[in-house]
């Protein structure tokens, strides 16, 4: 028999879930700098003046069996919203089904129809809340080691030659448009937001966070990708170390224009990526795609990127 109840000693609970929310991470393939960045943000906003804010719940894990020892569920849910998200669970020593159960009927119980969280390689207490539920994957992020990685030299490579050119002001203002709209319907494709016009809303907020200088934001670069003098497509790549470790670097956007695609545009424009984040003191480059995405991601597979995280969605 286990029971669920709010936890008390959130001292005690501190050290214990850092060290959960780094260790998933680092088993699952992240580097420790970035799993500190990560988990640095994620227990960034869980404490107001000293208590639980809300909409984050903590509950304590209690067997009644004493032998057996408690743990913990973190989840964001204020109640009655249909989606809940755990943050993290590290189910101490009690049975993982059993937990899962409980955990499900309680959420259920307070309204929520679907669980949102990350699936990481290893992590079976995770895991066990996907085992015969529908799982839908939003999101997956993955990472090149640049300092590994396998790619051939510039002059050996297959694929097309690309250039990066820095994008002209005309070019950025149409990117920009167009990058709005195009993130806005992911983020509708994706259910990550149900309302078209909540999503561009969404989306211009970001881009404006992100690139408040515009093309000239620090530690951004914008490029047109050029073969043979024509565009063929565009990078955005970032070095800039906010919510990530100094030499990690990111890929914001990469698309080949339609006319252009399947020609080996975009790998070549990865190797430029990688070369580009290496000249720049970068040993790892890492990027989010969309789980429905299936070619972009098979275009990063090949290249080497491998899966550190999966966003998934959970049908309760
Ligand atoms: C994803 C994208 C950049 C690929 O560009 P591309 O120039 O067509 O890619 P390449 O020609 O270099 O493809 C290399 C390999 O990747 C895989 N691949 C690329 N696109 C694919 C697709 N649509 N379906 C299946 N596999 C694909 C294939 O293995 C391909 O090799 P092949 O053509 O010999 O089969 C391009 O489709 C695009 O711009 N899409 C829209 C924007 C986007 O989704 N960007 C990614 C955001 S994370």
């Amino acid at each position: 028999m286990l029971t669920l109840e709010p936890t008390a000693d959130l001292k005690a609970w501190w050290p214990r879930v850092r060290e959960r929310l780094l260790a998933q991470r680092i088993e699952g393939g992240q580097r420790r700098d970035d799993a500190m960045a990560q988990v640095g943000g994620l227990l960034g906003d869980v404490f107001v003046d000293g208590q639980l804010a809300a909409p984050h719940r903590i509950w304590r894990v209690v067997p009644s069996d004493h032998d057996q020892q408690s743990g913990w569920v973190w989840l964001r849910h204020a109640g009655g919203e249909a989606v809940a998200t755990l943050v993290a669970v590290d189910p101490g020593g009690v049975d993982h089904g059993e937990l899962v159960d409980l955990v499900v009927s309680r959420l259920r119980g307070d309204g929520a129809t679907s669980l949102r969280t990350s699936r990481w390689a290893g992590d079976a207490a995770t895991a066990a809340f996907t085992v015969d539920r529908a799982v839908d994957v939003a999101g997956v992020r993955m990472v090149l080691d640049l300092a590994h990685d396998q790619q051939p030299a510039p002059e050996q490579r297959p694929s097309s030659v690309v250039l990066l050119v820095p994008m002209t002001r005309q070019q950025f203002d149409a990117y920009r448009a167009r990058g709005v709209q195009h993130y806005a319907d992911e983020l509708v494709k994706a259910g990550v937001v149900t309302d078209p016009a909540a999503a561009v809303a969404a989306s211009t907020q970001q881009h404006e966070a992100l690139l408040p200088d515009g093309r000239e934001t620090e530690g951004h670069w914008l490029w047109s990708a050029v073969v043979d003098e024509v565009d063929v497509g565009i990078l955005w790549l970032t070095l800039n170390g906010v919510g990530r470790p100094a030499d990690q670097a990111f890929i914001y956007d990469i698309e080949v224009l339609p006319d252009h695609r399947r020609r080996g545009h975009g790998e070549a424009i990865l190797h430029a990526a990688a070369d580009a984040a290496r000249d720049r003191g970068a040993a790892v480059l890492a990027l989010h795609v969309f789980g429905t995405n299936d070619g972009a991601r098979r275009l990063y597979e090949r290249q080497g990127f491998v899966t550190t995280e999966e966003m998934i969605t959970i049908a309760l």
